[in-house]
Order: structure tokens, then C-alpha cells, then sequence
């Protein structure tokens, strides 16, 4: 029997290829984002394989329901919308799409790191509006990069990526992570520092942890606090890394000079006041939004659903133990 795949919202079309050459069945739950858990609910009984996205809540209630179901393939690196405990008790794989998307991120890293501190946004604002009045000393003065500290938090593959950038713009790099790099101490010359030690002496800060028990509000009011003042806060992670109501009130007092947000805690919802802020720069969820990785990301999910539909170990597998418990 070929597979039934359940794909919950549309994605590009570069995964749906490989889906349909070895003759797979596809169904788009919906274009759109309401009440697909509930659509969800009711499909995933007839499903082999899911691929979903980042908003979508893949968790114990819907688990159970689906009695066919062999993978789960995340169309994001971060799979922290997907309850693990209960894939690996029903033996089913869990699959994301590393690598393919931390040039990308990255460079939107970088990108909100020099928009705050260059005030960009701002200063596109005020030109539209038509108030440059011409060349003025002190006219919306922002802040350096080259030669300032980078504090970033999380070494894996986008933070070590973001210390390359970095690099280049001659910054003194921090780096904090439970496991050494050595790549990221030797190529860019980082250095490891306890948190503590990392916000109070970084001018920048740039969080590239995937969101997990440990990382929930890893940024809470204390922490935030031993941040040097006058200092930014770039994130492109997960929002619920960071307390959003204590970071509103940081940048309130202006303790912190500003911050660039790719993410937010209660997403699609921003904590009211943020959007009142100049300082801020918001995007919404875009870091890894380029044709070409959006593409890659569609090709690498389908792919880990086809591995397991051959018999294969799915090349992106993030819960070896539901394969190797034999
Ligand atoms: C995007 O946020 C991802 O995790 O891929
Ligand atoms: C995520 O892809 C990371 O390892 O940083």
C-alpha cells in the first residue's frame, strides 16, 4: 500500500516532488492556521507520515490518535512543538531539517544586530516621512559594532555560524554552551564565559538555544539584569527563551538599548508595549525565510519521509531511540 502522507499546511512545492516520484499520497490539511489541530485531530488516524510545521502542536492527545503513524517529519530545525515522550512510546520517528538553514539564520542575526544598532528602521521612517532636512551631527546616531564584544548564547551550528560573521566585523566573541566548541574557539577566536560573565560584558547578545525545559526563560528579570546596560538583545531562537514581559521592562527603563525579535513568546501575539518601543526592531518569524532554504527545507522533510517509507534510517532523525531499541 502506498503511504498516505499528511502535510498540514502548504509549503513549496520542491517537497512535493520526491513525494509523489515514488508514489506517495499527499493531502494539504489547509492553507490556513485556524483549527488545523482540530482538522488535524480528525486525519491523523489514516496518516503514515505527517509533515508539519513549527505552529503546529504535535502533542500526546493527537499522538495517540494516530494509529498508523510511522514519522513525523518537522519542517523546522527547533521541534520543540513536538512532544517527544509520547512519539518514542509509540515508536514513532521524529525527523527536522538541520544545516540546511543556519547560513540563512545567520545572516538574519547579523541583519537585526546591525538594524538596531544603526537605528535602520527608524531612519527609513524618518526619511519616508519626509523630515530629512539634510546632513546633521547628531541626526539619529546609533551604536558600533566593529570592535564591540558579541555574547552568544548556544554554540551549535547557527551560533557558530553567527561568531564566522562576526569575525569579519572584528568583534570580540563570548560564547556559552554546556559543550566546548573548539571550532568556534579556534576559527573565530570566541572565547567560552559563564552566562554570568557573558552578559555582563557583551554588548550585543544573540541566542541560538533551542527551547527546551532548560531554556524556558533562560532569559528571566535577574538575568536580564546582569546584562551590561546599554547593551541589545538579538534573538532569532525561540521566543519563550525569553521572559517577554521582564525584557519590555528592561528596554523600558532603558536599561537595554534595544533589541531585534525574530521570535516571540506567545506568537502570533507580541506583549503589548513592545510595538510602542523604537529601539526594537520586530520581524515576524522570518529568519530562515529565503526561497532557497524554504525550499531546502521542503526537499530535506520529504526526504527523511521517504528514507522511513524504504525502510530506511531517516537522515534527520532527532529520537534515535524509537530505530535503535531494536
Ligand atoms: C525555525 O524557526 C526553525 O526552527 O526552523
Ligand atoms: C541549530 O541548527 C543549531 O545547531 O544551532
Amino acid at each position: 500500500m502506498p503511504w498516505k502522507v499528511i502535510i498540514t499546511h502548504k509549503i513549496p512545492e520542491a517537497g512535493f516532488d520526491i513525494l509523489r516520484e515514488n508514489g506517495l499520497q499527499i493531502e494539504i490539511l489547509s492553507s490556513e492556521y485556524i483549527n488545523s489541530y482540530r482538522l488535524l485531530a480528525d486525519q491523523i488516524g489514516h496518516a503514515d507520515a505527517l509533515l508539519c510545521l513549527l505552529t503546529d502542536t504535535i502533542d500526546s492527545h493527537l499522538i495517540d490518535r494516530a494509529a498508523n503513524l510511522k514519522i513525523i517529519a518537522n519542517y523546522a530545525v527547533g521541534y520543540n512543538n513536538i512532544d517527544i515522550t509520547s512519539c518514542n512510546r509509540r515508536g514513532i520517528a521524529v525527523s527536522n531539517t538541520p544545516g540546511v538553514l543556519t547560513e540563512t539564520t545567520a545572516d538574519m542575526a547579523i541583519t537585526l544586530m546591525l538594524a538596531v544598532a544603526k537605528r535602520i528602521v527608524e531612519a527609513d521612517a524618518f526619511t519616508r516621512r519626509g523630515s530629512f532636512r539634510g546632513w546633521e551631527p547628531m541626526l539619529l546616531l546609533g551604536a558600533d559594532i566593529t570592535g564591540k564584544t558579541l555574547g552568544i548564547i548556544g554554540a551549535g551550528r547557527i551560533g557558530q555560524a553567527v561568531a564566522k560573521r562576526a569575525a569579519g566585523f572584528d568583534m570580540k566573541i563570548l560564547y556559552s554552551d554546556p559543550i566546548r566548541n573548539t571550532t568556534i574557539e579556534k576559527k573565530y577566536g570566541a572565547e567560552k564565559a559563564a552566562l554570568e560573565k557573558l552578559l555582563s560584558q557583551s554588548d550585543y547578545v544573540s541566542l541560538h538555544v533551542p527551547l527546551n525545559e532548560v531554556t524556558h526563560h533562560l532569559l528571566n528579570d535577574e538575568r536580564l539584569g546582569w546584562m551590561k546596560p546599554g547593551a541589545f538583545l538579538i534573538n532569532t531562537s525561540r521566543g519563550p527563551v525569553v521572559d517577554e514581559q521582564a525584557l519590555l521592562k528592561a528596554l523600558r527603563l532603558k536599561k537595554l538599548a534595544g533589541a531585534g525579535l525574530d521570535v516571540y513568546e506567545n506568537e502570533p501575539q507580541i506583549t503589548p508595549g513592545l510595538i510602542d518601543l523604537p529601539n526594537v526592531v520586530l520581524l515576524p518569524h522570518i529568519a530562515s525565510g529565503t526561497v532557497e532554504t524554504r525550499d531546502r527545507m521542503a526537499r530535506m522533510a520529504s526526504e527523511n519521509i521517504i528514507a522511513m517509507y524504504k525502510n530506511q534510517r531517516p537522515p534527520n532523525l532527532v529520537n534515535p531511540e524509537v530505530l535503535d531499541r531494536g
